[in-house]
């Protein structure tokens, strides 16, 4: 078996005989050799990693991947999947060798079937998420998966690192809205596990083990996702809250209220607010005073009916009992979208604000508060002056525990913080009984991290799965493992 140490080994760039090879499989609008027009391809959402490449390869159906892989598994070609490429975690930049090829899937954006009576459509992997949405609003139905990439993220990449978003609360993970996969393994035969069944135990379910696999074990073409029942009607409320505490007892009786109506629960600190209002344009404060934290809540069903009184009558027994200091009920569409723009920006708002060490955590929602808590003054006591960035999916118990670096700070200064203030986080998590890596997947990012704090044996396992699938480790190497 081999070590994570092998996946370091870069081969040599790749010959003219694999160009002409792979041109013959996709022509010239499959190819990119351009130096400029690869450079899209070659960086990350966040501007944090930046890779070489001979070739951009961008098949248009399952055939063309299967030849394409099948060339690289002959001529031991490392291959980095990439869908949408708004990845937080760098999983689909390629290393600075220039060996690896970029597979782009956005070539293959076919929604294959929908079939409103078994609630099921079929999309390639570079769909993006979005068009899938709307596919399914066109047949009455509703397909759950919403992030604020969803313009440019595809089924594919939210398959690979099994993407969260704002909606798990209700629907579950991207692992619990897919049915069944069709991928091409990395020695370029095509798995067909398409299945539209809700029921099939025959065996171990394979389709899970590509679902958060970040592009390391094969390359997913196609798979059948979950349609539900479309939410016809929407209560929003925005609620200021003077701890993490009040927001967590919030979330415990709206959930006894609404049960499934409850659709999202998301969390944000004043500071992260501070950002999004200072950053992001046409965003004005929910509330006219100050509030510790805040809180975005939706509910969502499929009648309007009692939806209102459900929300106000809850968010009224929280602002007498003293869990909320002040709510915003939305009235109109347009308040209910200004409400999401100021979640939604958050993201961009700390790329404009400067370098961020991320984190992305979750642990049991009861241990969020006291995490915070000695987070903060762990952090505090290594930087007085570190500015806090927290925010994220409270129903979900997921944290983006970011520490914003003070404007100016260099790439140099942020590398030499970085393990000393992942460390403080980590391990108060790990020891909390919670996870380093809740959605947005370990790329390169966080792949030190994984290999320190993941049980021996559960690597081994990891490993063992790997080398029977791909033996030669040209899937994504130096990612995840
Ligand atoms: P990429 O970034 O292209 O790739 C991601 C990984 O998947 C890489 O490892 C790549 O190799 C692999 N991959 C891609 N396609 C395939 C394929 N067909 N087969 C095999 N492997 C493949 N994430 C969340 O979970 N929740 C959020 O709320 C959320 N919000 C976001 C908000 C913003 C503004 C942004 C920019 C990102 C956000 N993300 C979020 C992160 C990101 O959008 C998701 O991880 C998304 O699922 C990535 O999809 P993608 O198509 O862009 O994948
Ligand atoms: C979010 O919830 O907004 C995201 O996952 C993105 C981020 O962490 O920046
Ligand atoms: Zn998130």
């Amino acid at each position: 078996m081999y070590s994570p140490a092998d996946f370091a080994q870069a081969p040599a760039a790749p010959h003219p005989e694999l160009i002409r090879r792979l041109h013959a499989v996709v022509g010239d609008a499959g190819l990119i050799t351009d130096t400029e027009a690869q450079a899209p391809y070659l960086t990350d959402w966040l501007g944090k990693w930046r890779g070489r490449t001979a070739l951009v390869v961008r098949p248009r159906d399952t055939d063309e991947t299967a030849a394409v892989i099948r060339i690289c598994h002959e001529t031991h070609t490392p291959v980095v999947a990439q869908g949408g490429n708004t990845g937080m975690s760098g999983g689909a930049t390629p290393d600075a060798s220039g060996a690896q090829v970029v597979l782009n899937m956005s070539r293959m954006n076919a929604i294959r079937a929908v079939d409103p009576i078994n609630n099921t459509l079929t999309a390639e992997a570079g769909v993006l998420l979005a068009h899938v949405q709307q596919a399914a609003l066109e047949v009455e139905r509703f397909f759950p998966l919403s992030l604020g990439s969803e313009g440019s993220c595809t089924i594919g990449g939210n398959l690979a690192t099994n993407a969260g978003g704002i909606a798990v609360l209700r629907y579950g993970n991207t692992r619990d809205l897919v049915l069944g996969i069709e991928a091409v393994l990395p020695d370029g035969r095509v798995w067909n596990g398409l299945r539209a069944l809700r029921k099939d135990n025959t065996g171990y379910d394979l389709r899970h083990l590509f679902i958060g696999s970040e592009g390391t074990l094969g390359i997913i073409t196609a798979a059948v996702l979950k349609l539900f029942p479309k939410p016809l009607g929407r209560a929003t409320a925005w609620v200021g809250a003077s701890s993490l505490e009040s927001l967590i007892d919030l979330l415990s009786l709206l959930r006894a209220r609404g049960g499934e109506r409850l659709v999202a629960f998301e969390m944000m600190s004043d500071a992260s607010l501070s950002l999004v209002l200072q950053h992001v344009v046409d965003t004005r404060a929910p509330l006219a005073g100050t509030h510790a934290f805040h809180a975005l809540v939706e509910l969502a069903d499929t009648q309007q009916e009692g939806l209102d009184e459900l929300l106000e009558q809850g968010l009224g027994a929280a602002l007498e009992s003293g869990l909320a200091e002040d709510v915003a009920v939305s009235r109109s569409q347009a308040q209910t979208a200004a409400f999401w723009k100021i979640r939604e920006g958050i993201s961009q708002a700390q790329v404009r604000a400067g370098k961020a060490i991320k984190h992305d955590i979750a642990l049991p929602i009861s241990s969020l508060a006291d995490f915070a808590r000695q987070a903060d003054a762990a952090l505090r006591a290594v930087q007085p002056d570190v500015n806090i960035i927290n925010f994220g999916h409270l129903g979900d118990g997921n944290l983006h525990y970011n520490v914003l670096m003070p404007a100016g700070t260099t790439a140099e200064q942020l590398a030499a913080q970085t393990e000393s203030l992942n460390r403080v986080v980590h391990d108060l998590v790990t020891h909390m009984g919670g996870s380093i890596s809740a959605e947005h997947g370990i790329g390169q990012l966080r792949r030190d991290e994984m290999r320190h704090y993941k049980p021996a044996l559960e690597f081994e396992l990891m490993m063992r799965i790997k080398q029977a699938l791909d033996p030669n480790h040209l899937m994504n190497p130096g990612k995840l493992l």
